[in-house]
């Protein structure tokens, strides 16, 4: 309703009375004066501080995203000549359907599982394109939080810091079991059997499949066989998050073993997957989520409920990174040249690996770094403490995690010995 008052002998014309309140200063509150500040995300905090220091050997070790060894971003030669081969048939822009593009779900739900799966030669396997491994999580969380008849996801201690944000979102509680030891700067096994088995039978239980974020730590195989015993003797629900399908050793089938296997143990079990790391594809968003169901007849139905969810949350994903996954997967030769690239970003990281403990023993470290190389993936967990990061933040310019994470991706051969440099000074 529009009004004519006077403020301070002025007349106002035409003005809603809300507005002269608050022009009166009569009541200062707006829609969203109850929103309190937000934290900062801590890896874009990191980033910033990145960017705003001036010294010119600065390295960036907070990124989870492959650099080659000039410290620049890569993009696959197999993804560039895919996507040459996509743009170069003049595909229409039309609407995917929901579940997306079907030759891409069907090659991704092929490399997880492996050809010669039951579940998938049985036609039991539910998936769907999602926007990347975040989008994969995100969608399974809420078919669990819709369907699973437990409602509490466990997630390793400490786990991808989204993790616990996807699940809440999701309408899951979230709780933790044991993982990372500090003593050993290794996996705590024990602790982690003695948690799955003491947590509720059926629970919902996160695992990562393999080059788990951020401690780089992997069980052994041996270690994956007890897990699945002990996730079957108590009915829990395995939810298996793979974002870094070879990228870890470099090869594909190896890095979705613990899957594998736990399909052999006769698990049903539901799997995150992401092309951002091993094809490069961070902002195209290629993902899947996959549901492995006991019949093709519980599959239909599965199916059937994963449209009815993903409709209302993004009606159906983008075309354009999945056509370049399909293309890589569903080419022999583009696929081997693929899977030859993948290999060569893991084999870097774990030279890196390599050149930095060796470069840290070199310096007389009296610490012992056996675990830099142990661990696997993008990331290493370098046992350091939040005052040696903030040292090394602050008195070399080297920025990563408070937590002591390190994405080895952002080593190179020059910026090893200057890292392994600070990192000795400051753990002197
Ligand atoms: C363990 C883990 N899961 C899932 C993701 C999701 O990645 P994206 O959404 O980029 O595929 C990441 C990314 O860093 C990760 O480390």
């Amino acid at each position: 309703m529009l009004s004519t008052s006077r403020i301070a002998g002025r007349r106002l014309q035409g003005v809603a009375p809300q507005w002269i309140r608050i022009m009166s200063g009569s009541q200062a509150a707006s829609t969203w004066s109850n929103v309190p500040q937000g934290p900062p995300d801590a890896i874009l905090g990191i980033t910033e501080a990145f960017k705003a220091d001036s010294f010119s050997e600065k390295i960036n070790l907070g990124v989870g995203a492959y650099r080659d060894d000039k410290g620049k971003p890569y993009v696959l030669p197999s993804v560039r000549a895919a996507e040459k081969k996509v743009t170069e048939s003049n595909l229409d822009k039309e609407y995917a359907g929901i579940t997306g593009v079907p030759a891409f779900t069907k090659a991704a739900a092929l490399l997880a599982y492996g050809a010669d799966s039951p579940a998938i030669k049985e036609d039991r396997v539910a998936i769907t394109q999602s926007i990347s491994g975040t989008g994969a999580l995100r969608i399974g969380g809420a078919f669990l939080e819709r369907f699973h008849p437990s409602k509490t996801i466990y997630i390793p201690t400490p786990s991808w810091a989204n993790h616990n944000a996807v699940f809440k979102d999701s309408g899951l509680e979230v709780k933790k079991y044991k993982y990372y030891d500090e003593k050993t700067i290794g996996l705590d096994f024990d602790g982690m059997v003695a948690d799955l088995k003491a947590a509720p039978e059926g629970s919902i239980v996160l695992l990562h499949a393999c080059a788990h974020n951020p401690t780089g730590i992997d069980p052994t195989v041996e270690q994956w066989k007890q897990i699945s015993q002990v996730v079957k003797q108590k009915k829990h629900y395995p939810f298996f998050d793979m974002a870094y399908q070879g990228f870890a050793s470099g090869d594909t089938n190896k890095d979705a073993e613990p899957v594998r296997m736990f399909i052999r143990d006769g698990h049903e079990l539901c799997l995150s997957q992401s092309f951002a790391k091993n094809m490069g594809l961070y902002g195209e968003r290629a993902g899947a989520f996959s549901i492995v169901c006991t019949s093709a007849e519980e599959k239909k139905r599965v199916d059937s409920q994963i449209k009815i969810l993903v409709r209302p949350l993004y009606s159906n994903p983008p075309v354009h990174g999945a056509r370049i996954a399909s293309e890589i997967l569903n080419n022999t030769q583009l696929k081997e040249q693929w899977l030859g690239e993948v290999k060569e970003m893991a084999d870097r990281i774990i030279t890196m690996r390599a050149l930095l403990k060796k470069n840290l023993e070199q310096l007389g470290s009296k610490h012992n770094w056996d675990h830099i190389t142990s661990q696997i993936g993008m990331f290493a967990y370098t046992g350091l403490k939040a005052d040696q990061m903030d040292k090394l933040a602050k008195e070399h310019s080297v920025y990563a995690t408070k937590d002591g994470r390190i994405s080895v991706a952002g080593i190179t051969t020059g910026n090893v010995k200057r890292l392994a440099e600070s990192i000795h000074k400051v753990t002197g």
